[in-house]
């Protein structure tokens, strides 16, 4: 036997452990940051505010704010030397390869000594990669496209300075709209944290090690890099355009999926913890509704994202398995109407989680008490047996 392993034993050994950041209740649909309920937040609060709330605890007063807000603007643009970088990557690199490469990249400048000693350094380092991983998001696809690499404003929100390193040029400043901003502001929320997941999970495992907070991550954008994670959000787009390309129905995509002879999932679909709907998804629906209305766009993918998730809701065979749409099934057709491109879709997910996996290091490391995580297993390889000479293998 096994044997069972309490929580005390610490983290990894009952995938489990305790945090004040984040509270889910995935029967009642329940998801609050730092107590602050995500519907509140997502009507109400910048993406940056939220990231204090996230990381320091509280919602920033007028003059933390003001603090925050200029360690941001300070922190916002990218060594010289990092720029270069881009010109290094091979042109079919994915997007989220090169932030994982660039963060890690990005510790050798802004921690020259691998590590901070003290909250000072800590507000430093936390703003500086908030920052910098939206401009290496724009910069990245500039550089991708051939287009000129655009510093950030001062003037600009979080949101709109992102628009404006994405697509403006020097010639020409982009002008966003309310409602974008607005949308783009309210994605960012919405995926600023999320408890446990497999990505924070993994920031949280190497932080326990004493890893500085730019290694630890570095690793957690690649935990989210999964089509089973964070990739979700492309992996719809690609379901919603395969079905709208008329070479499935919805019905029939449906149909492939219950027939379970391929590995088709309903992607978007389905959460460990929410077993009747993702409150996020419900904020995301009405959200993808007003914004291409007020935009005048009308997205024929929307229009199958609605009827595949009326269809599977009426289905037995997703309802007894507890199915509902989760945070990736609508937060595509938002991104679209942006004009993110596809490819960076997982990558717009890691700018929002960024404050969320800051502020898990920080709780990890800040507990004198944090042992490193281990994980136990149950063995089922060979038994004991003989080393044996080539001749007589
Ligand atoms: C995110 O953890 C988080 O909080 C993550 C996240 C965050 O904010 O960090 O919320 C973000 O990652 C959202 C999830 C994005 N991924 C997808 O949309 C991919 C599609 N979903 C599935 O792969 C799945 O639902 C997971 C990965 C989300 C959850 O996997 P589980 O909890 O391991 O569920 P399971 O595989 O145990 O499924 C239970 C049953 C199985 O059927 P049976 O074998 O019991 O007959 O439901 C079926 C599964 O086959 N099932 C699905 C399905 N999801 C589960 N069948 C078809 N389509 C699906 N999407």
């Amino acid at each position: 036997s096994t044997g069972l392993i309490t929580l005390d034993d610490g983290y990894a050994n009952t995938g489990s452990c305790t945090s004040a950041i984040t509270f889910i209740d995935g029967e009642k649909g329940i998801l609050r940051y730092r107590g602050i309920p995500i519907e509140d937040l997502a009507k109400n609060s910048s993406f940056i505010e939220t990231a204090e709330l996230l990381i320091f605890g509280d919602l920033p007063n007028a003059d933390e704010r003001a603090e925050f807000r200029y360690l941001l603007s300070e922190n916002s643009w990218l060594h010289r030397d990092m720029r270069n970088h881009f010109d290094a990557f091979p042109k079919n690199a994915h997007p989220m390869s090169i932030l994982s490469a660039m963060i890690s990249a990005l510790q050798s400048h802004d921690l020259p000594e691998h590590r901070f000693t003290d909250e000072k350094g800590f507000r430093l380092a936390a703003a500086s990669l908030i920052a910098k991983t939206r401009t290496i998001a724009a910069a990245s696809y500039k550089s991708h496209i051939g287009q000129p690499i655009m510093f950030p404003r001062y003037d600009l929100s979080y949101a709109e300075n992102f628009l404006h390193m994405m697509f403006s040029m020097p010639y020409r400043d982009f002008e966003t709209t309310p409602e974008v901003a607005h949308a783009l502001n309210m994605f960012l929320v919405l995926h600023a944290d999320h408890e446990q997941n497999c990505s924070t999970s993994t920031v949280r495992m190497v932080a326990s090690s004493g890893a500085n907070l730019y290694a630890s991550v570095s690793a957690g954008v690649n935990a989210l890099w999964g089509r089973l994670h964070g990739g979700a959000n492309m992996a719809v787009i690609e379901m919603l355009q395969q079905i709208h390309e008329g070479k499935l129905t919805p019905k029939k995509y449906l149909d492939l999926v219950k027939d379970r002879r391929s590995d088709i999932k309903l992607m978007g679909f389905g959460h460990r913890v929410y077993r009747n709907f993702d409150p996020r998804a419900v904020i995301l629906k009405d959200a993808a509704d007003s914004m291409l209305n007020a935009m005048h766009i009308t997205d024929p993918l929307l229009d199958i994202a609605r009827e595949v998730e009326q269809l599977a809701l009426a289905d037995d065979y997703f309802a007894s398995r507890r199915l509902y749409p989760n945070v990736d099934f609508y937060s595509g057709i938002i991104l679209r109407a942006i004009g993110i491109p596809l490819d960076m879709f997982t990558v717009m997910f890691a700018i929002g989680r960024t404050p969320g996996w800051i502020a898990h290091w920080k709780e990890v490391t800040d507990n004198a008490a944090q042992r490193i995580y281990r994980p136990r297993q149950i063995y089922v390889g060979p038994t004991e047996r003989a080393w044996l000479p080539r001749s007589e293998r």
